[in-house]
């Protein structure tokens, strides 16, 4: 087995979608060719590559706005594990913050914070990963009415302390996405690789956010994901309640200074690789 010091880390390109896919999948993620395409066109995503030229571990920087942005996609095929490299993908990503001056996220995995915490990340809020199989509503309800993009981007600011209306734009673009409204509460649901997945989700109370929740799985027809805020306690049981798992939790971390603090929480985020 080569000696990791002597690997070389290389900025990917658009090509590498596929092979970044392959890595995404073979850890049992949720994320499409889409999403890996979002992110070596607007971040910069580093990897390795053996000695046959085939993609072995990654990790993405994705810019956002007023000075921060969100680490993702940190994957290291299983046999080149515990060797440092993710150690050292993550501490090129955090070089290249540091180098333009940007405070950097992400929502970890268990296996990813005991990696992260060393490196100087420190925890913020948790998330609960949660999944529902078909059939465990019952389906037929009327569509949803649509919601506005605009309004939706307003929510995500006062969620997130910062502007990601490009990223929002994006999602809601893709074949497949929809973004709904009912009363004050919004979500946007998207195609992920193996299930759909909600979120963000905003609303103004628990109840609106779990009536939201139901309204979509009662219109949805395959398996769905939504990553719950953990401090939503109301929410978290409601959604248990309705048939929901809980599949894992993922802790939010930070490295580099605090930025504005969001003025509300939303019910659900719009993924771990997005934040
Ligand atoms: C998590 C992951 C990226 C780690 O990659 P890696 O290259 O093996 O990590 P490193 O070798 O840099 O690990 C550095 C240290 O982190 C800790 N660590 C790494 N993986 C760990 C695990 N599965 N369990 C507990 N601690 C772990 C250890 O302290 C390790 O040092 P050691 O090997 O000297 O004990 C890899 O296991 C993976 O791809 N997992 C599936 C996807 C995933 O969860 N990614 C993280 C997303 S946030």
């Amino acid at each position: 087995m080569a000696d990791i010091d002597q690997i070389k880390i290389v900025a990917l390109g658009p090509d590498d979608a596929i092979a970044g896919l392959a890595l995404s999948a073979e850890a049992h993620w949720n994320q499409n060719e889409a999403d890996w395409r979002y992110f070596l066109s607007k971040g910069t995503v580093f990897g390795v590559r053996d000695k046959g030229g085939r993609l072995i571990a990654t990790a993405a920087l994705l810019p956002y706005s007023s000075g921060n942005a969100w680490i993702s996609m940190v994957l290291v095929t299983e046999s080149w594990r515990r060797r440092g490299l993710a150690t050292k993908l993550v501490d090129t990503c955090l070089d290249t913050a540091t180098k333009l001056g940007l405070t950097a996220w992400l929502d970890a995995t268990s296996a990813g914070a005991a990696v992260y915490g060393p490196l100087g990340f420190s925890p913020t809020i948790q998330l609960r990963r949660l999944r529902l199989e078909p059939g465990s509503t019952s389906a037929g309800a009327a569509p949803l009415p649509s919601g506005h993009l605009t309004e939706f981007i307003t929510c995500d600011i006062s969620a997130m302390g910062f502007d990601r209306r490009d990223l929002l734009r994006e999602l809601e673009g893709r074949p497949g996405s929809r973004l709904v409204s009912s009363g004050d509460a919004m979500a946007l649901i998207r195609d992920g690789r193996t299930a759909r997945h909600i979120g963000p989700l905003f609303a103004d109370s628990p109840v609106r956010a779990l009536a939201m929740v139901g309204d979509i799985a009662a219109l949805e027809t395959g398996p769905l994901l939504i990553d719950a805020v953990a401090n939503q306690d109301a929410f978290l049981k409601g959604l248990t309640q309705m048939g929901w798992t809980i599949e894992r939790p993922f802790q939010r971390m930070r490295f580099g200074r605090a930025t504005n603090p969001p003025a509300e929480l939303p019910f659900a985020v719009a993924g771990p690789e997005y934040g």
